[in-house]
């Protein structure tokens, strides 16, 4: 026992030692710190810029329709993704199924589950005509509030169909004449006759 208890210290010592910077080999090998000047390089940094057209990991889509965020950190007014009907079709058939039991079929917050939602019902979305399409994005994204993220339901394509969704539902509620095409326009005067 005796001898076995003599090494103590030395022990002690030892790991004492090996937690130390200086005396740590990986501390002290060459290399290049991130905002140093580089042994070599002409006096480029340490961290050099990645080679253009360097792609993320993890990240291969543009950033603005990644994050719904333009290069100014601001939510992009416009939706980066091209509209067209299928578009439409898909945002319209997620939103029925993921937004609608909340905001309603027609968006206006007239849901079951708004009835019941004594803490805060969810708003009718045509209060948000104004508001940047990158931002319904990001509400869907991030959550807002008491609601929820959806990202998880919702793929980044999904979420941006379900964005024009929105404005389709907004306009077909303010919409006025002038904007609806010449050739639509008569069928909806009869109608409204
Ligand atoms: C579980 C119910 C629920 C679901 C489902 C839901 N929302 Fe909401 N939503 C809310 C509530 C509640 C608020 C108000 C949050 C607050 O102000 O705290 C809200 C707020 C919003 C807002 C307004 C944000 C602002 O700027 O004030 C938008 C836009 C919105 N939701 C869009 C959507 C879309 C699009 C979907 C479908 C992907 C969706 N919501 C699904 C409950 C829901």
């Amino acid at each position: 026992m005796r001898p076995r208890l003599a090494l103590l210290p030395v022990l002690a010592a030892a790991l004492a030692l090996a937690g130390c910077p200086r005396l740590d080999p990986m501390n002290r090998q060459p290399k290049a710190k991130p905002y140093r000047a580089a042994p070599g390089a002409g006096g480029a940094l340490g961290m050099r810029a990645p080679p253009e057209g360097t792609v993320p990991h993890g990240q291969l889509l543009p950033l603005e329709v990644a994050t719904g965020l333009g290069p100014d950190g601001k939510a992009v007014a416009v939706s980066p993704v091209p509209v067209d009907a299928k578009l439409l079709a898909r945002g319209r058939a997620r939103f029925n199924v993921i937004c609608a039991a909340c905001h309603g079929v027609l968006g206006d917050g007239e849901s079951q589950v708004a009835l019941n939602m004594s803490l805060r019902r969810p708003p009718s979305l045509h209060q948000f005509r104004d508001v940047p399409d990158g931002h319904v994005f990001r509400v869907m994204s991030e959550g807002f509030g008491l609601m929820p993220s959806y990202a998880a339901e919702l793929a980044v394509e999904d979420r941006w169909a379900i964005v024009a969704y929105v404005r389709a539902l907004q306009l077909s509620q303010f919409a006025t004449l002038d904007q609806v095409p010449p050739e639509a326009r008569g069928k909806l005067e009869q109608e409204g006759r």
